[in-house]
């Protein structure tokens, strides 16, 4: 049989839309991942409802990839931009993604508070060693991004024009367990990480793919822009698996 794709969504408005496009559909769940398996055009695929977070998103990957081993694994969403030039309803294909919430603080005295903006940056991935001190905690202090897979890029711009809600942009997707508010935050993060728009999935999700060696893209639509003013429209959720069911299924024809 031909391995499936998955399509990752964490709620039911970023999920529910793609799994009514399957045909012949059957669901399963494992802890909080509902998995929606069917057919689109004849082709294997499953969605995955993760539920939000880093840590849902881990788990519905590893268990998603052991169950149903995928040929290529997408995560799709909204996002809140950190780039002015986005406007809501914009679509960031994720070229890169950063777990942005992985920092080592450097020492400060008792007394003299914490100052986010100095934070270092941790990659845990860096070795086996401490992150935090020791020979190998040096080489922890750095940026690590995740790679989109090139063919699902691929995919996505032959289908870009067809998107009409905004425009399609290739950019740097931040994930962690947060929600920024603060503009000086957020444009730091823009500054140092490169970020284009955050959420709270995708990097998680790129994380577990890569250590199975699974194709992976992240697809984020802005629901939001606090940068330029853009409010919250959580109708984009619907825009983005419209654009998304185009780039499955030009991946799928080209297979
Ligand atoms: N910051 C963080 N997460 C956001 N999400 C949408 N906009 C933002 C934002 N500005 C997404 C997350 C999570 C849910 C709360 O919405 O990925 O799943």
């Amino acid at each position: 049989a031909q391995a499936p794709v998955m399509i990752q969504g964490p709620m039911p408005i970023e999920a529910e839309y793609f799994a009514s496009l399957l045909s012949g559909v059957r669901t399963e769940q494992a802890g909080n991942v509902t998995f929606y398996i069917g057919k689109l055009k004849g082709f294997p695929v499953v969605v995955a409802q993760t539920g939000k977070g880093l840590e849902n998103t881990s788990a519905a990957t590893a268990v998603g990839i052991e169950r149903y081993r995928p040929q290529a694994i997408i995560n799709q969403g909204t996002s809140g931009g950190h780039d002015p030039a986005l406007e809501v309803g914009d679509i960031v294909l994720g070229k890169r993604s950063v777990n942005a919430s992985n920092f080592k603080t450097p020492f400060r005295k008792a007394g003299t508070g914490s100052a986010p903006l100095e934070w270092l940056p941790m990659d845990l991935l860096a070795s086996e060693g401490s992150a935090g001190e020791g020979d190998s905690a040096k080489d922890a202090e750095r940026i690590r991004y995740y790679m989109g897979n090139e063919a699902l890029l691929h995919a996505a711009h032959a289908v870009k024009e067809q998107y009409t809600r905004g425009k399609v942009v290739e950019g740097t997707i931040a994930s962690g367990n947060f929600w920024n508010n603060e503009l000086d935050r957020i444009a730091w993060l823009h500054a140092q990480f490169g970020t284009s728009t955050e959420e709270m999935e995708t990097a998680a999700a790129a994380q577990i793919a890569h250590s199975y060696s699974v194709p992976f893209l992240g697809i984020r639509v802005l629901s939001n822009n606090l940068t330029n003013g853009g409010h919250y429209d959580p109708s984009t959720a619907k825009d983005c698996q419209q654009f998304v069911r185009l780039v499955i299924e030009q991946y799928i024809s080209s297979l």
